[in-house]
Order: C-alpha cells, then sequence, then structure tokens
C-alpha cells in the first residue's frame, strides 16, 4: 500500500508507483481527499480528488485506488486490507517507521529534480507572466490611445473659461432663452 496527494502528476509520482508495484503483486494505493490535504496544511492543491485519482488510475499501476480521509486511517487501512508493505518515497523516511508494528515499512528512493510543489510554482509564474504580458499588450494596443484621447478631451472641457467670457454666454443664452424680450438680466 502508498498514499499521497498525486497532484498535477509528474514523473516521480510514476516512478514511485512503479516501484511500490514492483514491491508485491498488488497494490492499493491511498489518495487523500481535498478536506484531509487542507487539515493537514496542503492548501493549493490544483487537482481535486477526483482529477487527481483519476490520473493514478490512468498511470495502470494502481491495483485498487481507495481514499484518505482521516489521521490513523492508515493503521485501519493496513489492517483491513491485509497488508504486507506500507511504502512510500524517502522524503518521508523514519516518519511511518511506526507501521512497523503493523506491517513491513519500505522508503523508496525518491526522484530528484521534480515535486508537485515545484510544478504549482513554476505554474503560479506562468500564470503572472501571462497576465503581465496580456496588461502589456493591452495598454500598447487599446488602453494607451483612448486614455490618451480621454485625457486630451477632458483638458479640453475642464478649461475654465475667463469668468467674463462665461457671463457673457450665459446671459446671452438666458436672452435666447427668452426668445429675447425685453427683460432686465439677473446677473449672477
Ligand atoms: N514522490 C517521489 N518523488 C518525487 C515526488 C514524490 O518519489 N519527486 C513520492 C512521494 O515520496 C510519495 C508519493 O510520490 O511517496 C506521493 O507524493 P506527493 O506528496 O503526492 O508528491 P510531491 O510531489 O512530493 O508533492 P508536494 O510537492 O505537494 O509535497
Amino acid at each position: 500500500i502508498t498514499y499521497g496527494t498525486y497532484d498535477l502528476l509528474h514523473q516521480g509520482h510514476i516512478n514511485l508507483l512503479r516501484r511500490a508495484k514492483a514491491l508485491g503483486d498488488y497494490l492499493i494505493v491511498g489518495v487523500t481527499t481535498d478536506n484531509f490535504d487542507l487539515d493537514r496544511g496542503k492548501l493549493n492543491v490544483r487537482n481535486n480528488v477526483m482529477e487527481r485519482i483519476e490520473n493514478v488510475r490512468k498511470t495502470g499501476l494502481a491495483d485498487e485506488i481507495i481514499i484518505e480521509e482521516y489521521l490513523g486511517q492508515k493503521i485501519d487501512d493496513i489492517q483491513r486490507y491485509n497488508v504486507d508493505i506500507f511504502a512510500i518515497g524517502s522524503d518521508w523516511e523514519g516518519h511511518f517507521d511506526y507501521l512497523r508494528e503493523f506491517c513491513q515499512v519500505v522508503y523508496l528512493p525518491r526522484t530528484e529534480g521534480i515535486s508537485s510543489t515545484q510544478l504549482r510554482e513554476e505554474f503560479q509564474e506562468e500564470i503572472i507572466d501571462h497576465h503581465r504580458a496580456g496588461d502589456g499588450k493591452e495598454v500598447a494596443e487599446k488602453l494607451r490611445p483612448r486614455g490618451k484621447r480621454r485625457t486630451a478631451e477632458r483638458h479640453v472641457a475642464v478649461q475654465p473659461e475667463p469668468r467674463e467670457e462665461g457671463q457673457r454666454k450665459n446671459n446671452q443664452h438666458r436672452r435666447d432663452m427668452r426668445g429675447n424680450r425685453d427683460e432686465p438680466e439677473v446677473e449672477q
């Protein structure tokens, strides 16, 4: 039996599953639920549990896939499924020695240079770059010319007229509205 999140399934996962499978004749893979990961502090897992299960299934290396949803489930599973070997990557070295009471515990060599964390960070960088590039392009092609025009229009519109000139126009406007009737003009 082996456990993991298997987010953004990568070559390290495949190697691990292949090595685990080679230890016995029937491989059970426990995939963590989204809540279980949240509870243990894995906050930015990209694939949901159904996607992660599906990706593990597609490797063709798991004979059975179960979900891991609570702390202490490993002991229950080992007993329930009559497991002979618990296998996990060497990044967990020593961490699961307490299971030796129930079955054999094997730490398998971890594949260097790849992890879900690394992939998530790379995707994050790509997303940021994409937005930067997108914004840059939009500003250049759309926003900037319109912005310039708007600024120019606003400047013209808010340009204050000399007071007397504005007054003269206002009075003229009132005369027009009154149809040039001979009424005294109201000083503003
Ligand atoms: N694993 C491995 N080699 C890697 C990455 C993972 O052998 N380069 C193994 C882990 O040791 C574990 C299994 O794959 O037995 C599932 O690990 P998981 O935690 O899902 O993958 P990580 O890539 O380590 O994920 P994260 O970066 O989120 O910790």
